[in-house]
């Protein structure tokens, strides 16, 4: 039984390992496109709004992720890191703004602002690692107004 057991273990460590050997490209300048980025086309939106929206949104809407050493173990990186990335720039790619239409940025302004107001995002299970983004009041208030100027 004991035996089995330390086989098992020996498996599932090996496993484990060659999972790390798996490494998709990260999310780094991959051929950044000739678009404007949000903050570039919002030029005169207050500094310290542009800062918390890169530290609190661009890990996973934008083409520039900051990762920390943990977001390289597998298979949380594939099943989690990367996946939200993609997810989240399928919605909303603060780095190709100004390619979407007036439309397309008039809606997401609102649904920006939604949902920070809500505190949807930055998404829970983000801020538990990455305490510094997650939002206060104070913040909330300074994005959420700003975001109505635009509306
Ligand atoms: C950990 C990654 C992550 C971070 C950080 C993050 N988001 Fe998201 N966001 C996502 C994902 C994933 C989705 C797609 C949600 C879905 O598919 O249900 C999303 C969706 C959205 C949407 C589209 C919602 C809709 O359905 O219309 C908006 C707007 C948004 N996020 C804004 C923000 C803002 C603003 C911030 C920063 C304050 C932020 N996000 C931070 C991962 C993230």
């Amino acid at each position: 039984m004991k035996k089995a057991l330390k086989i098992t273990g020996a498996v599932l460590l090996l496993v484990f390992l060659a999972a790390q050997l798996y490494q998709p490209a990260p999310n780094v300048d991959k051929g950044q496109p000739a678009t404007t980025d949000f903050m570039q086309t919002y030029a005169d939106m207050p500094a310290e709004m542009k800062t918390i929206i890169r530290a609190s949104c661009y890990d996973c809407h934008s083409n520039n992720t900051n990762y920390e050493w943990y977001d390289y173990i597998q298979p949380t990186r594939s099943l989690l890191v990367e996946k939200h990335i993609k997810d989240a720039q399928e919605d909303l790619n603060f780095s190709e703004w100004d390619s979407y239409s007036q439309r397309k940025q008039k809606r997401l302004i609102t649904s920006i602002k939604k949902q920070i107001e809500t505190k949807k995002m930055p998404m829970s299970s983000y801020t538990l690692m990455h305490h510094n983004a997650k939002l206060n009041d104070a913040q909330i208030k300074l994005l959420t107004q700003w975001l109505e100027t635009q509306e």
